[in-house]
């Protein structure tokens, strides 16, 4: 089998291509990014002389790179994870995450139809049906739950779903969609929360907290993720939609000062900064349907999962160290000086 895996580069997609690579020795995995800002070559270092992987630089959204890819490798799945992620920046360019997000996924599947693929997989997120009220702890997000999107980074997956799940209807496209709740672990960008408080504590720097740091989000060690579209890739049922999630709810600001215990940091670097625009309040996912159909579980629980993340952002300075400059400098300036 040769997988197609778009985003790669990054946080999850990397994440994912270790995962594959050791879990299917025999098959062959095809990286195609665009290296953008979250993207990072040296995520796929250990795995670039492997014979089994190949790295095309190219964007979702060149429909001619993109075929130019399905000609020369002929994929049997592709596993899109290629995406604009971050809300903030949404909210300073919307145009760029519809067209990442919603143009590339169609020229994706485009070039699906074209070639012909077993399988067409969708990585979405639980952004995709917007808030729960913190006052209500017994709500959770199933499959059934209707799209209700809050930024325009939300509002762009929801469009790439809906659009994924169109063209498994009318052109019969084999497609199966995953919707995870907020991933962590090594090789994550820190302009996320938890690898920005971590890499903020490292370097005694501010910790900026949105609000009150009482916003709700329901977190999952990467690998956990990893496996759930493994699983879903080989026996998910076709057309459907599988939430992914660990039951993990924590309040931001309870996170920032566990990251802080952990470090032996003191909890004056936590600094209260303007709230995010539209600032979803909770998130929670109920993963029922992926554990009674696939039989997936969660193996890590956040108190192993934050140290194994914290010990990986202690023992990779040099990854995080030669992303944090250049365009997270102006980035960060912009962003966190207003
Ligand atoms: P990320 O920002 O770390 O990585 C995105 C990758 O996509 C980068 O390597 C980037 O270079 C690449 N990319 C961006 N635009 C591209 C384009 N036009 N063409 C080709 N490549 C392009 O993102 P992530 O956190 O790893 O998220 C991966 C996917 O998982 C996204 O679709 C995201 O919506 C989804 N997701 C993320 C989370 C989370 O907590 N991070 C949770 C649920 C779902
Ligand atoms: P983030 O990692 O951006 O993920 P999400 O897509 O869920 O918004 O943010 C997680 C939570 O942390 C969210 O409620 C916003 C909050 N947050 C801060 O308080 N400060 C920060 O600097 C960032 C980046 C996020």
């Amino acid at each position: 089998m040769t997988y197609l895996i778009t985003g790669g580069a990054g946080f999850i997609g990397g994440n994912f291509i270790h995962h594959m690579l050791s879990a299917h020795p025999d098959d062959k995995i095809v990286c195609y990014d665009a290296l953008t800002y979250a993207g990072n070559l040296e995520t796929l270092a250990p795995v670039m002389s492997n014979p089994n992987f190949a790295f095309v630089h190219g964007d979702i959204t060149d429909r001619a790179t993109v075929n130019a890819a399905f000609e020369t490798h002929r994929p049997d799945v592709a596993v899109n994870f290629a995406a604009e992620s971050h809300v903030d920046r949404s909210i300073d360019n919307p145009g760029l995450f519809l067209q990442t997000n919603v143009i590339g996924t169609q020229i994706l599947m485009d070039a699906c139809r074209k070639y012909g693929i077993k399988r067409y997989h969708q990585v979405s997120t639980d952004e995709v049906y917007g808030d729960l009220p913190l006052e209500r702890p017994d709500l959770l997000f199933t499959e059934e739950t209707p799209p209700h999107t809050s930024s325009p980074y939300s509002a762009s997956k929801a469009a790439a779903d809906l659009l994924a799940l169109a063209y498994h209807r009318t052109y019969k496209l084999p497609v199966t969609i995953s919707r995870c709740s907020n991933n962590y672990g090594p090789y994550h960008f820190p302009e996320k929360l938890i690898p920005l408080m971590i890499v903020n504590a490292l370097n005694d720097k501010a910790l900026p907290v949105y609000g009150r740091g009482e916003n709700v989000r329901d977190w999952l060690y990467v690998s956990d993720h990893c496996k759930a579209i493994d699983l879903i890739v080989q026996k998910g049922g076709i057309g459907e939609v599988y939430n992914i999630g660990g039951h993990n709810e924590m309040r931001n600001i309870d996170v920032v000062k566990l990251i802080l215990k952990e470090l032996g940091k003191p909890e004056s670097l936590v600094t209260y900064v303007t709230d995010r625009a539209g600032h979803d309040l909770r998130y929670a996912i109920d993963p029922a349907k992926i554990s009674r159909e696939l039989g997936w579980l969660p193996e890590t629980s956040f108190a192993d999962g934050i140290k194994l993340t914290i010990n990986w952002y202690l023992e990779n300075r040099s990854w995080w160290e030669r992303v944090i400059t250049g365009e997270y400098l102006s980035y960060y300036a912009a962003h966190y000086n207003n």
